[in-house]
């Protein structure tokens, strides 16, 4: 039996076209066993896809990865999203990214670029990605300033911040005045993947989330009309959770690059879920009815404090993936929450972190763990 939101149309698509990264960022998202290159789902399944999710009604398709620029059928994969009438934005970190093939996404309909940056300075921002990267990403900003007038491309700057970048945030919306995105994005790190392995020389503390949310209120008055910015705070310091993918199986759906559908980018991590794969289903079955999407859609699932909760319309009991990597429940109230039993993990964790801080400063160990394919043992800057 299906539940009542499996009725509600996505918003979203999140087409994660490969795990193929030149990078290697300490916080990367994508899950820790990464798909191979030969399992990728080819093109044409791909635009079979996306019209699927047209005819379901989602408008947006997010284009990532790993790096989607890794795809050399990526061209054909944006005219093939565009023919099926869905706004296309490329979520990328520019490495590899010529002004050539720019022009080359441009005339195959790319409609919105999302470009990723580190930190403002080199030396931090490649100690973070592993890789030489930050003054080619400065030089196809500027590339991509020439789009933004002649093609109406929309530019996103999005930079994620943690413990070592987060006080260098005047000098980071310095350098968005200087490329001038539509929008700078600065989330801070959701602790998944590689950055739950990284969680320790990540967090930042609470003195300075609190410079941080002053330094981004007032730049958000100075810019006005010219930059948005978008603040994502971390939720470990929230009092109650993130609606995390807008509830599970309600606003977006994921496709990894084999073609398994997941409510979230880090489901794979519950245990005991079947994932339907597009190869075998249409979109609209698996929205409506396959039974990783229905698993924690509505409330029925459930524990309390959340299910009597006034609060459970507007963060569905918080995340799913995150209860599980906390407790070792996925169907447990998300320990962020203040109200959760298990919110004792966090506060911990804090308390921790921040004594530890505040006791050794500048000098807490330097280690990361390095997005790679084939799992390193902890390493230091390349
Ligand atoms: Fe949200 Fe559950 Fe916490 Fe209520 S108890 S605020 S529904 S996570
Ligand atoms: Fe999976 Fe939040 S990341 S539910």
């Amino acid at each position: 039996m299906t539940s009542d939101t499996s009725s509600q149309i996505p918003l979203s698509l999140i087409a994660e076209l490969t795990h193929r990264c030149p990078l290697h960022c300490v916080y990367c998202s994508n899950p820790v066993e990464m798909q191979k290159a030969s399992s990728e789902l080819p093109a044409a399944d791909w635009i079979r896809v996306f019209h699927e999710a047209a005819r379901l009604g989602i408008l947006h398709i997010h284009l990532t990865g790993g790096e989607p620029l890794a795809r050399a059928d990526l061209e054909e994969l944006i005219a093939g999203a565009h023919g099926a009438h869905l706004y296309t934005n490329l979520i990328t970190s520019g490495v590899g990214l010529s002004e050539k093939r720019l022009a080359a996404l441009v005339e195959a309909a790319l409609e919105h670029i999302q470009l990723s940056f580190q930190d403002s300075q080199q030396q931090s921002a490649e100690e973070i990605s592993g890789t030489r990267s930050h003054d080619h990403k400065i030089q196809l900003a500027r590339i991509i300033q020439k789009f933004q007038r002649l093609s109406r491309l929309a530019f996103t700057m999005n930079v994620v911040v943690h413990r070592r970048n987060i006080d260098r945030l005047d000098e980071i919306i310095a350098l968005a005045e200087k490329l001038v995105p539509d929008r700078l994005e600065i989330a801070n790190v959701q602790y998944y993947g590689w950055a739950l392995r990284n969680r320790e020389s990540l967090l930042p503390t609470s003195r300075q989330l609190e410079q941080a949310r002053a330094t981004i209120e007032s730049a958000k008055a100075r810019l006005l009309g010219r930059i948005r910015i978008d603040y994502v705070a971390p939720d470990y310091y929230a009092r109650y959770p993130k609606a995390c993918m807008g509830g599970w199986g309600r606003r977006l759906l994921l496709i990894d690059p084999s073609g398994n559908a997941l409510p979230c980018h880090a489901a794979v991590v519950i245990p005991g879920m079947k994932f339907d794969s597009v190869r075998e289903h249409s979109l609209e079955w698996i929205w409506r009815q396959s039974e990783a999407f229905e698993r924690y859609r509505g409330e029925e699932w459930m524990p309390e404090p959340c299910r009597s909760c006034e609060r459970r319309e507007l963060d569905f009991g918080g995340c799913r993936c995150q209860a599980f990597l906390l407790t070792g429940n996925p169907s447990a109230t998300d320990p962020v929450c203040s109200l959760a039993p298990d919110h004792h993990v966090i506060e911990e964790q804090l308390l921790r972190i921040n004594r530890i801080c505040e006791q050794v400063s500048d000098r807490f160990p330097e280690i990361w763990l390095y997005r790679t394919s084939s799992p390193l043992p902890s390493s230091r800057t390349p």
